[in-house]
């Protein structure tokens, strides 16, 4: 396991690498990445780090895996960094030759150790700690609400990803982990780099925090569903979806009034149940807004889980055991996503928000605005929406298309982060240009029926829920919103 030498020690690492280069930006121009091979892309890494540079040292070992000798080790790095990357446990010596122990990814401007990729195939696969570069913790960073709050929670930290930029937006942040494997390296993770609002605590679930209260909770939870317990990083150890129900369930006694939890999930429509019922029943207490992912039938679930972080197939069970795990269990479909609650102790509303594409760049704004959005719908019959004045949001483009019978119309898309889109008829196209933020929706209404020499009594009721979902896409913005 990562040892934790004292602070003056990784931080003096930390500098090294900083003037090694060892950054999101000089690698990516160097070495065209600053994060682990992906599937395919080894050769090419291997060969655009061949000649030997101190910074090409540090990427065979802590980006590449690949064996460096001894000597080129003792000759390229100095003296203080080899005996601290020894006393870390950082380094793996067989013989003479040299392979990293962790991997050290670069995020921003952070640096994120964890367990170097050769581990999945030895006898600690089980506790692997996740590096910082897998999909599903970048998802949930570019989703997170960066308001500034008093204290974030962490659950399920890892290698502290989540943790520390929280960090940079709130009084105090707490990472737990039921692996004292990711303890230990949330710990170290902050002192390379330089965080000291952390307060790292090992144990399951809610049980290391007793009866505190958070502002903002994040997690990205073991939430695999399947019949494998291979990973403890990923496998749910329970039946079907029951980690994330148990976690969803809990959460609330945990939350101060109006704040968030953001959790990635996972779960699954049976036979004779809609999935959002499913998750519907699960919840108490709270506001939910539900990013929804395209969801997987059983059989691509199966493939797509039986293979590794690098697309290696790994021992989880074959495809059949688990096609036959959902059949036992009459599953029709996994459903992926993102589940942001909000504590509130009134009446409570549910909200899916179908994602259409992947998120790649930050769109934690996205969400709050489509909170916010869902809140003022909620608060608005037919009659205050009537009298609400709303405009077309900022960052909305509108592209002319034309179907394959010839029919013109426009596709919608918000540049939010979100992928937000609709295509939409010539006739709706020309009812939202009548949103300019100064004609009230009444006002729309009346002169879109006007120029349509149509009932306007007739039009009212559609035109209202055509407003409703363009409020909650995000395409339409009440006048009061920034
Ligand atoms: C998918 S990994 C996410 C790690 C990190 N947060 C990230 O996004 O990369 C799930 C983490 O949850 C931890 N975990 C598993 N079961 C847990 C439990 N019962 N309570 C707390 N953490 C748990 C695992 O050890 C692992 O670090």
């Amino acid at each position: 396991m990562i040892q934790l030498p004292e602070q003056s020690r990784v931080y003096e690492f930390r500098v090294f690498l900083d003037a090694c280069g060892y950054n999101t930006e000089q690698l990516t121009q160097r070495i065209g990445r600053a994060r682990p091979p992906a599937q395919g892309e080894e050769q090419q890494m291997f060969d655009d780090s061949r000649e030997i540079t101190v910074l090409n040292v540090l990427v065979r070992l802590f980006l590449l895996g690949a064996p460096v000798d001894r000597d080129t080790v003792t000759e390229f790095l100095p003296d203080l960094v080899v005996s601290f990357c020894n006393d870390a446990g950082l380094l793996h010596y067989d013989g003479d030759i040299v392979t990293g122990r962790v991997v050290i990814i670069p995020v921003e401007d952070l640096l994120f150790a964890s367990d170097a990729f050769w581990i999945l195939g030895t006898g600690e696969a089980r506790d692997f700690v996740l590096p910082a570069s897998t999909h599903s913790a970048n998802f949930l960073r570019y989703l997170t609400l960066r308001d500034h709050v008093d204290d974030t929670l962490d659950l399920g930290c890892g290698c502290g990803i989540h943790a520390l930029f929280a960090a940079r937006h709130s009084t105090r942040v707490t990472a737990t982990d039921i692996s004292p494997q990711a303890i230990a390296y949330t710990r170290f993770n902050a002192l390379l780099n330089d965080i000291h609002n952390v307060d790292c605590i090992e144990g399951s679930l809610f049980e290391p925090i007793a009866d505190r209260r958070f502002d903002l909770i994040v997690s990205n939870p073991p939430f695999v569903i399947g019949p494998s317990e291979t990973f403890a990083y990923r496998d749910n150890p329970l039946e079907l979806d029951e980690f994330c129900r148990i976690l969803v369930g809990q959460a609330p006694r945990y939350l101060k009034e109006g704040a968030h939890l953001q959790m990635l999930c996972e779960w699954v429509e049976v036979e004779g149940e809609s999935w959002v019922d499913r998750i519907s029943n699960w919840i108490t207490a709270c506001d939910a807004w539900v990013l929804h992912a395209t969801p997987l039938s059983p059989a691509s679930y199966a493939k797509q889980r039986t293979s590794d972080l690098s697309g290696e197939s790994v021992n989880a069970g074959s495809q059949q055991e688990w096609i036959a795990y959902f059949d036992r269990h009459q599953v029709r479909a996994v459903h992926p996503g993102m589940l942001v609650l909000r504590r509130n102790d009134a009446a409570n509303w549910l909200h899916v928000h179908n994602l259409p594409a992947d998120i790649t760049e930050p769109a934690g704004a996205a969400v709050a605005r489509g909170i916010a959005a869902v809140d003022f719908l909620e608060a608005c019959d037919d009659e205050a929406l009537l009298a609400a004045t709303l405009r077309l949001a900022d960052d909305l483009e509108a592209e002319q298309t034309q179907s394959e019978g010839g029919i013109a119309g426009v596709r919608l898309r918000l540049d939010n982060g979100l992928s937000t889109e609709a295509d939409i008829d010539g006739g709706v196209a020309a009812f939202l240009n009548l949103f300019n933020g100064k004609r009230t929706v009444g006002d729309s209404v009346g002169e879109f029926a006007r120029v349509a020499d149509a009932d306007i009594e007739q039009l009212t009721g559609d035109l209202l829920s055509i407003v409703r979902v363009f409020v909650s896409r995000g395409f339409l913005v009440p006048h009061e919103f920034e």
